[in-house]
């Protein structure tokens, strides 16, 4: 209640200072407590440890309302220190609340921290997840919809129900052995299968002539998906928070850590069909299913699976640039999307960040620019925060390429409030690579194979590309994204792909301006965890 009562007086505050009314501190707050536990379920049949939230695995969804504030506390009674991350949540001017080992201290087993954000302007489908030590593997993760304000209009007719699907590869193995498999250099194995909602089967009951939202999210560790849904198709709606043009599929590719929201009309005769989701670019096809329940059906599921794409590369990019974002359309706030002309910004400048799998001291590790992350025992805020040397690179990390050999570092780049960039990613390597970014979401403008070079800016959609928080780039491939640096902190963007993310595939960008002041970036929270070299500090 205490910090709750905090940010209201420090929302007063901000708005007083710039003599705006006091809409924003009206917004309401929500209060969670969850407790985190390991618990025993059997989903491919065997029974194995995951984690559990308030029991339920997968955790519970966070439904909520732009602007809402969240108070939530976390108990961790793992044998671990744990943390959650916020996929998506922008954390407006609170890196503070991030959940990731950069910006905060881990919750020591048996303790608790209080998280406390806000859902600031933003609409759509996001997950949390764990991000510490090799947790995501056991669960832990849980789907966060964020409903827009009553007097917001949405592009669709209200949908007659709501439904969330978390898809993602699944081990059997334990979530310690997979770590323990990769600190020793070894590649993590190909998984056993694929979960709907913690399930190899579940069902989704829905009215004949009726129409439902879907939520899919790819709450994995490496693997794309493709989904589908036997007899019907799919109108997508939403992409991460941004409302898109109205496309029908019969198929849609999701990467690790994405999101999209579909609509289904159940306009098909009274039976059950198959949703399947299935794994891309991969030799062996692993696929869930789960039933699309007419409540009127006349028969069971039946006949083969709907056919979808396994390694078609081409049919991926093909896709994905379909989806963009309709300019007319609102998303959390009045005005349209597009008013932001995002096209007509020049960036400041170009980062470009290539992926590498080397070799650093005989072990396999992964590297963005020939830098390979490695965590600090304490968190890169807090060292700013407190002026602790020493403890993060702010030149170890190029914005470009290098040739040099590769090496392990605490690496920040620096950036400069209010930037508007370009960053490239080029993926030199023949597998996919989901790239993710905290703090934000940036406009996904360009796909293209082989190397960028400053031509393949002729290609790039600078009119009507959406704005999401986690990009894939394809195989031998680049991907450009254009972000307008909005929003102070200390950001991790990293490899969705769990694997390389642990092993290295990752650094924070700090968004800094040098004069200190609220209307950037709000204090330290007063329940802050201190660990590492800022143990003993006061905020
Ligand atoms: C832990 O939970 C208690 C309430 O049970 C709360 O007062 C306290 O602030 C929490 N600790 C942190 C660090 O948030
Ligand atoms: C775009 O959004 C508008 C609402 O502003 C909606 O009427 C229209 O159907 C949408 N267009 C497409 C192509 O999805």
């Amino acid at each position: 209640m205490r910090s709750a009562a905090m940010v209201h007086l420090l929302c007063a505050a901000i708005l007083g200072a710039f003599g705006v009314s006091l809409v924003v501190a009206d917004d309401p707050y929500r209060f969670y407590t969850w407790t985190v536990t390991y618990g025993t379920v059997a989903p491919l049949g065997d029974p194995q440890q995951v984690i559990l939230i308030n029991g339920q695995f997968p955790g519970p969804k966070l439904e909520v309302v732009t602007n809402d504030n969240i108070v939530l506390n976390l108990i961790n009674k793992l044998d671990q220190p744990f943390l959650l991350t916020w996929n998506g949540i922008k954390q407006r001017k609170n890196s503070w609340q991030d959940g990731v080992l950069g910006t905060n201290c881990p919750i020591p087993p048996n303790s608790n921290y209080t998280y406390n954000f806000q859902t600031k302007d933003q609409i759509g489908t996001f997950t949390y997840f764990p991000s510490t030590s090799f947790h995501k593997a056991a669960g832990g993760f849980g789907a966060i919809s964020i409903y827009q304000r009553p007097l917001i209009p949405i592009p669709f007719p209200n949908p007659d129900g709501d439904f969330t699907l978390l898809a993602g590869d699944w081990y059997k193995t334990n979530h310690k052995t997979l770590q323990r498999l990769v600190d020793s250099g070894r590649p993590l194995p190909s998984p056993d299968g694929v979960l709907i909602n913690g399930q190899a089967h579940s069902t989704f009951s829905c009215d004949q002539g009726k129409t439902y939202m879907f939520r899919i999210s790819n709450v994995g560790l490496s693997t794309s998906l493709n989904f589908r849904i036997q007899g019907h198709a799919m109108k997508l709606v939403e992409v991460e928070g941004s409302h898109t043009i109205q496309n029908m599929y019969d198929s849609l590719d999701v990467h690790v850590g994405q999101s999209v929201a579909v609509l289904v009309t159940l306009n098909q005769a009274p039976k059950d069909y198959y949703i399947v989701a299935s794994t891309r670019f991969m030799k062996t096809v692993l696929t869930a299913t789960a039933t699309l329940h007419y409540t009127n059906s006349l028969a069971a599921v039946s006949g083969p699976l709907p056919v979808g794409p396994t390694y078609q590369i081409h049919w991926s990019v093909e896709q994905a640039r379909t989806f963009r974002w309709n300019l007319t359309a609102s998303a959390a706030r009045p005005n349209p999307q597009g008013s932001f002309h995002y096209g007509e910004i020049t960036p400041s400048r170009t980062i470009q960040l290539a992926n590498s799998a080397p070799l650093i001291n005989g072990k396999r590790r992964f590297a963005v620019n020939g830098v390979s992350y490695v965590n600090a025992d304490t968190p890169l805020k807090l060292a700013d925060y407190f002026n602790i040397p020493g403890v993060f690179s702010t030149s170890s990390i190029q914005t470009f390429p290098t040739r040099s050999a590769a090496s392990i570092a605490t690496s920040v780049m620096p950036a400069s409030l209010h930037e508007f960039i370009e960053i490239v990613f080029q993926n030199n390597e023949r597998t996919v690579q989901s790239w993710h970014l905290d703090g934000y979401d940036f406009w996904v403008v360009g796909y293209g194979f082989g190397r960028w070079t400053p031509t393949s800016r002729r290609k790039y959609n600078l009119v009507d590309s959406l704005t999401r928080h986690t990009a894939q780039v394809y195989p031998n491939s680049w991907t450009s994204i254009l972000v307008s640096l909005d929003n102070q902190g200390m950001w991790n963007l990293r490899s969705a792909n769990w694997e390389r993310q642990y092993l290295g595939q990752q650094f924070y960008l700090r968004v800094w301006n040098p004069v200190t002041s609220l209307s950037n970036e709000y204090n330290a929270p007063s329940n802050i965890l201190l660990c590492g070299k800022a143990a003993g500090h006061h905020p």
